[in-house]
């Protein structure tokens, strides 16, 4: 892994908002160069997919579990301005759990937030593990990076929203998911920038109702002991893998018994984190 990774370790502002809110921005984790190689990346990828689904071109769209779709996605799963901060909040015991590129193709121009709302729709991510939890708050088990390849600083271009603080809330704290409460938020995420966010966080994707599509990359990490959300199509990626990486897209050398009760060749990045004197719990 990229020993440049260590400048970029969490701080405690970030924990500490984290902790607080839910979420937190990094602004310029993705050169420009990157973001334009992503972007091409992006564009092929959702084109292709909108073909093979029958998908209209207006139509905002999740693609899922597109981390094998294109070389280009590889490397942002442990990439050095991100990846630390996630070791930083779960530790050394994860994995990449799931993958969606988002799309959201700007609103047909008659359209308006006036006359057409926001387009919200508020949740929690990661289905079942909202109802199989008997206990206030649940546990958080996941979170999401979220790698911004278009400007969403200003509101009204398809911006994530969030209610900062409701990841300790089991039940939606409002009357309608599709309206938001009173202190619901745009998240004005810079180009080039990554928003942290603990999947309990109560959030919801909006209309673009900017001239720019809106591209958004989520890279969703969790302990190894959970069942991915996707198929993990990644064995074409495996050969090149470093060690670590190789941990992140699921690979266990003890079986099963692995990823409750995972050996040092399993962990590799717990290994590195020793090696390079990081605390990790
Ligand atoms: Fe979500």
């Amino acid at each position: 892994m990229d020993p440049a990774c260590l400048d970029y370790c969490l701080t405690e502002e970030e924990a500490r908002q984290f902790k607080r809110d839910g979420y937190f921005i990094v602004p310029d984790v993705l050169p420009a160069d990157t973001v334009a190689d992503l972007i091409v990346a992006v564009d092929r990828t959702d084109k292709k997919e909108r073909a093979r689904m029958g998908t209209s071109p207006q139509e905002r769209v999740n693609h899922f579990d597109f981390i094998g779709k294109d070389d280009r996605f590889l490397p942002l799963l442990d990439w050095y301005k991100t990846f630390p901060k996630v070791w930083g909040i779960l530790g050394w015991h994860i994995q990449l759990y799931h993958t969606h590129m988002t799309v959201t193709p700007p609103a047909e121009p008659h359209k308006s937030p006036k006359k057409n709302g926001l387009g919200l729709g508020f949740h929690q991510d990661s289905g079942r593990i909202n109802w199989d939890f008997d206990m206030e708050p649940r546990p958080m088990i996941s979170l999401k990076v979220a790698f911004f390849l278009t400007d969403t600083s200003q509101p009204g271009r398809g911006n994530f929203y969030v209610i900062p603080g409701s990841q300790t809330q089991n039940a939606f704290p409002g009357r309608d998911r599709k309206v938001p409460p009173p202190n619901a938020t745009p998240v004005l995420a810079p180009l080039g920038s990554a928003v942290f966010f603990d999947r309990r966080l109560w959030h919801s994707a909006s209309t673009n109702y900017w001239t720019e599509p809106r591209r958004v990359l989520f890279y969703g990490y969790s302990y190894r002991w959970l069942r991915p959300r996707d198929d993990m199509r990644v064995e074409h990626h495996l050969d090149r893998c470093t060690p670590i990486q190789k941990q992140l897209l699921g690979v266990s050398y003890s079986g099963g018994r692995g990823y409750t009760s995972p050996t040092p060749e399993d962990v590799p990045l717990k290994t590195w984190l020793e090696q390079h004197a990081i605390h990790c719990p």
